[in-house]
């Protein structure tokens, strides 16, 4: 397994762009299934779990060829409808294709996904509005079978924000037969980034971006092309590394309205961001200063900004408060920032992060994605080297993070494992 080598010390400075967004990408690539024809999506990330979103489109019958940054899709004929276990095991987001395959073929069987780096991450909201929708679906095997020969337009209610189940709510009912309202919904800028699309491909699609989406059922719908928004996860990652190796960076392709709660905590840690045209410059202060923060759904700080936010507490100024309440259990990376020197305490949900002078290399293991991103952003201020190793992870939802941060003067490269 490959790993990545970081010698601490470098001020980053310069310019980087940002990919497409890799949570904006997957559902959309999911939606294609609803409508036979050909599809043409750009600015598309090149990650592990798009090939791997690539490969499920194939397993049900797409066709699907890719070409830098860009992806076409066949759906023309999609007519199977299992996503198996083999493929959703690696990958969770596999789950959206649930509602488009039931609402395209009248059937769908797809695998529950495994546990996470960070407990069970359950699917339960998505089965409930499969059912509120009129399906039959059943738990066989390991496998959600749902059944329907039309899908019925519902009001469906979640009891919590849940991103993936309202990206298959809304996907599913834009074939049902009637209006569906999704209250309680997610509004992630991703939820609007997939509306967007389906209205492309004649969606009748109301309120996303808000806690109430209402869809107008179609009868069919129809193939359309599609440019991905940036990803702003990527972007906050970014702002960190700056930030964190009191570097001068410029961020293209960033909408910093998209990054509201990351931009307004890093002010607070004394980091300089100004909106620049078609992009965000980021100044990271001499000293930090510590920060409170508590994830919360969209527009609240991003839960997949957290592990990265805790890296640059480690170096800040006194001490930090970091509370996750969408993962109870989304902390895999502290013993290994400790490895590295931070002191940080744990109790259930809540971190407590007090700042150190300095971190100090060592070798330490990516546990998932937004781990790894925290492991390489202390590697960049830590004295000596650090090898993080299992680095696959990081490759599922960032784009050849070492060539970027090299591109900044970080030093910073990929050891390929011995083969
Ligand atoms: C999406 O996952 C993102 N993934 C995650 O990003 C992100 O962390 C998460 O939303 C929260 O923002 C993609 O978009 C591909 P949820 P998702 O359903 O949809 C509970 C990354 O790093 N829940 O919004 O799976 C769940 O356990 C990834 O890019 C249920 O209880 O997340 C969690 O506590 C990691 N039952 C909360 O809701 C369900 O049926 C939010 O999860 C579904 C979710």
């Amino acid at each position: 397994m490959d790993k990545i080598v970081v010698e601490g010390g470098a001020q980053l400075k310069g310019e980087i762009r940002i990919s497409g967004a890799k949570n904006a990408a997957l559902p959309i690539m999911a939606a294609t299934l609803l409508s036979p024809g050909k599809f043409l999506l750009s600015n598309v990330p090149r990650l592990r779990d798009v090939l791997t979103m690539e490969h499920v489109l194939r397993v049900l019958g797409a066709q699907v060829t890719h070409h830098d940054h860009s992806i076409t899709v066949d759906t023309t004929n999609c007519n199977y409808h299992e996503a198996p276990y083999e493929l959703v095991k690696t990958m969770r987001a596999s789950i959206c294709v649930l509602g488009p395959v039931l609402a395209r073929l009248g059937r769908a069987r797809v695998s529950l996904p495994g546990g996470c780096a960070w407990g069970p991450r359950p699917v339960d909201f998505h089965i409930k509005a499969m059912r509120d929708l009129g399906a039959t679906v059943e738990i066989d095997h390991g496998y959600i079978v749902a059944e329907a020969k039309r899908l019925k337009g519902a009001s469906i209610v979640f009891e919590k924000s849940s991103v993936g189940a309202t990206e298959n709510a809304m996907m599913a009912a834009t074939l049902a037969d009637g209006t569906t309202v999704i209250e309680n919904a997610a509004s992630e800028p991703e939820i609007s980034a997939l509306a967007n699309f389906l209205r492309s491909m004649g969606a009748v699609i109301d309120g996303d971006g808000t806690g109430t989406i209402t869809i107008e059922g179609a009868d069919e719908l129809r193939s359309a092309d599609v440019n991905v928004v940036p990803d702003r996860i990527e972007a906050g990652t970014f702002m960190v590394a700056a930030a964190i190796t009191r570097g001068d960076v410029l961020i293209m392709g960033a909408d910093i309205a998209q990054c509201g709660a990351v931009v307004s905590k890093l002010r607070e840690a004394g980091v300089e961001i100004i909106a620049v045209e078609d992009g965000i410059r980021v100044r990271g202060p001499e000293r930090l200063e510590s920060v409170n923060v508590t994830t919360a759904p969209y527009p609240g700080f991003p839960t997949d900004m957290q592990a990265q936010f805790m890296a640059l507490m480690s170096v800040a100024g006194g001490s930090s408060v970091v509370t996750d309440t969408v993962y109870a259990d989304r902390f895999s990376h502290v013993p290994e920032l400790r490895r590295l020197g931070a002191d940080i305490t744990m109790d259930r949900n809540v971190a407590v992060v007090t700042g150190v002078e300095h971190l100090s290399g060592a070798k330490v293991m990516a546990t998932d994605l937004r781990a790894s991103a925290a492991l390489i952003l202390a590697g960049l201020v830590a004295e000596g080297t650090t090898e993080v190793s299992r680095v696959y992870h990081i490759d599922r939802g960032y784009e050849a993070i070492e060539k970027k941060l090299s591109g900044l003067g970080a030093h910073i490269w990929r050891e390929k494992a011995a083969a």
